[in-house]
């Protein structure tokens, strides 16, 4: 004899590590909520279209609320034996309202109901950590305005290609935050569909009625087919990359952080709250944080590449692969939720090194653009220009000077529509406050981004 809930065609048990291999109790339980959510709903319809006895399925309901209650006090025991969070609250709801509990799978299947679980899982989920990345766009919008005015080297290749605005660095990456919040939006779309009632893969002869269920679960739209709802795993593919864009994000973001607070860099300090020490340097200050953000990107990664896999060359309709879609989908909202939210904090809480990051523009050639487009805008072809501010830059190198050291005579020399103009064209400042053009460094452009970006927010 078997005593599982489908144990009714088997002579023999499974061994209780065959058991364990094929359980997700462990890890379904995180669905908890949902699955008795979605039990309620279906309750409520048995009841409604006569599919059972209204006075039972008031029974089911009320005793699925009790679960839902005890749930939350943290009272609910689940059990390895009972293999997954769908029979461990069957066997909950038996052990509370008796015999009757047998009926709430009538006109269901574990397929459907898992499927059902994990869109109101992932459909919660993304709302949150759209909040969530609202915030730290509000982040960095605060500090883009604090910083309009900041100057700091740009970097093309790493070396120093042309000053730019602090402010317009952090709107860069507001701007990626936006993209990546606007894919989980579209997201929701693909996730706030009911598959409840597709049943085992191919509906029902019960007359059931799935825009209710749909409608008291709060769902959007319901799936046009059966085997479709079932074995449609695209929403929580589409999760995993939209998780993996933002990773890449914020781990190009911490990358800069980590250099930042280097000693080469001295841009930034990382506050105390957000840094660790060295159990062995006593000098040692570090930006754990950020490389461990940088780090679990990887591991986002790792997810996406893992369902891909599983559902690569999977036939319609259930397979029990499909059991393998949930620890990195809960893996993936647990980390990039809480991701968000340190790299929020981190970014709130530094100090910038204003002086430092305008002297390691001053102390440089990042202003031999400004030279060359000087000339230009004197008539002189921009090729021509680029090649005489170039051997100029070659003999400061082997003077040891800049440009902005150059006397007006050696300018003369050069071309002798130079003025002494030229000396304020090649402060940084000036040069990031004229680079005026739409989307560009200038101050008025970096303002124009920020106030586009608060309408954004507010909206
Ligand atoms: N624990 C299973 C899963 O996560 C639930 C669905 C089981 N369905 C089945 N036909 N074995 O996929």
């Amino acid at each position: 004899k078997n005593e599982k809930l489908w144990g009714g065609r088997f002579e023999q048990s499974l061994e209780s590590w065959v058991e364990e291999f094929g359980a997700s109790i462990t890890f379904d339980q995180k669905m908890a909520e949902f699955d008795i959510k979605g039990s309620i709903a279906h309750a409520k319809m048995l009841g409604q279209t006569g599919i059972i006895d209204l006075v039972e399925a008031e029974t089911l309901v009320k005793g699925l609320e009790e679960l839902l209650a005890e749930y939350h006090e943290g009272k609910l025991v689940f059990d390895v034996t009972n293999e997954d969070i769908h029979m461990n609250i069957e066997v909950l709801l038996t052990q509370k309202v008796g015999a009757v509990a047998g009926k709430l799978h009538t006109a269901r299947s574990r397929n459907d109901q898992v499927a059902t679980d994990m869109h109101l899982y992932l459909k919660y989920h993304l709302g949150d950590i759209i909040e969530k990345l609202s915030h730290l766009r509000h982040v960095l919008v605060t500090l883009a305005e604090k910083h309009i005015e900041t100057i700091m080297p740009g970097y093309t290749h790493l070396q120093h290609a042309q000053p730019i605005s602090l402010g317009h660095y952090f709107m860069a990456y507001y701007s990626m935050f936006t993209r990546d919040s606007e894919r989980f939006e579209f997201n929701i779309s693909h996730t706030d569909i009911s598959p409840l009632g597709a049943a085992a893969l191919a509906g029902t002869t019960f007359p059931i009625d799935r825009e209710l269920t749909a409608e008291l679960m709060g769902f959007e739209a319901i799936y046009a087919n059966s085997l479709d709802a079932v074995s449609d795993r695209d929403f929580i593919v589409e999760f995993l990359s939209n998780a993996s864009l933002l990773m890449m994000h914020m781990s190009r973001i911490c990358e800069e952080l980590v250099s930042w607070c280097s000693n080469e860099f001295q841009y930034i300090t990382l506050s105390d709250t957000f840094s660790t020490g060295s159990s062995i340097m006593p000098q040692k200050k570090n930006p754990d944080m950020a490389e461990l953000i940088r780090g679990k990107t990887g591991r986002v990664y790792g997810n996406l590449f893992s369902l891909l896999t599983v559902m690569k060359s999977l036939p319609l309709a259930y397979n029990k692969d499909l059991q393998e879609d949930k620890e990195g989908m809960f893996d993936t909202v647990e980390t990039i939720s809480v991701s968000i939210d340190i790299l929020a904090g981190m970014l709130e809480s530094m100090t910038v090194n204003e002086e430092r990051m305008l002297h390691s523009t001053e102390k440089d050639f990042s202003n031999a653009t400004e030279l060359a487009d000087y000339l230009a805008t004197k008539g002189i072809p921009f090729r021509k220009a680029h090649e005489i501010v170039g051997s100029l830059v070659l003999e400061c190198t082997r003077v040891g000077n800049f440009l902005q050291d150059v006397p007006l005579s050696r300018y003369k020399e050069l071309s002798d529509l130079i003025e002494d103009d030229i000396y304020d064209v090649l402060q940084s400042k000036t040069a990031v406050e004229r680079r005026n053009s739409y989307g560009g460094t200038g101050f008025m452009q970096v303002l124009q981004q920020i106030d586009q970006a608060k309408t954004q927010l507010t909206a």
